[in-house]
């Protein structure tokens, strides 16, 4: 049984992610897509929503859960029984980032691989952010996100 992580903040999911997860399931046994706190990154919605966002976006892959997690990655792998790491790969400004990570990453548990996916065309330059940004200014958001999300992105910016 061949079991990833695909971690991320997820604030809030986008189809850029569940390319990514969507993949990592077809390749993977079973994929646990781990939602950190990020609790420096002061994000939009709680980990608690966040969670419940990709929840509902991944409830069609069957060997997909998700979990929030608190800490170092590697220990949250390593309790888990996850031996890879999956990552999407967007345009090069990813590289030296995901590249420090996954250095550090194989510093702190050697059992633990990092895998990249790239990124497909249409997704490379999308991240959670950008949708962030559009939506807090009335843009057109919707194709970029799961459906479920849409009433939750626009639900946090009418108050
Ligand atoms: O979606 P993001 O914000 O790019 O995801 C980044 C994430 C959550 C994968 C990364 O910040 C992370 O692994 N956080 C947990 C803390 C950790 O293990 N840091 C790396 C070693 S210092």
């Amino acid at each position: 049984m061949k079991k990833a992580l695909v971690p991320g903040t997820f604030d809030p999911i986008t189809n850029g992610h569940l390319d990514i997860i969507t993949r990592a399931a077809s390749i993977f046994d079973e994929v646990v897509v781990a939602v950190a706190l990020s609790a420096k990154k002061n994000t939009l919605f709680p980990l608690d929503r966040r969670v419940e966002l990709v929840e509902e976006a991944v409830k069609d892959l069957p060997n997909v859960t998700v979990k929030g997690f608190d800490g170092l990655l590697t220990d949250f792998a390593f309790e888990q029984g996850a031996h890879c790491v999956v990552k999407g790969l967007r345009a090069i400004t990813d590289f030296e980032y995901e590249f420090q990570m996954a250095a550090m990453n194989w510093q702190l548990h050697r059992a633990v691989e990092t895998f990249f996916i790239m990124s497909p065309p249409e997704y490379m330059y999308l991240s959670s952010s950008i949708v962030r940004e559009l939506a807090s200014m009335n843009g057109k958001f919707e194709k970029f996100v799961p459906e479920n999300v849409v009433p939750a992105l626009k639900e946090a910016y009418s108050k």
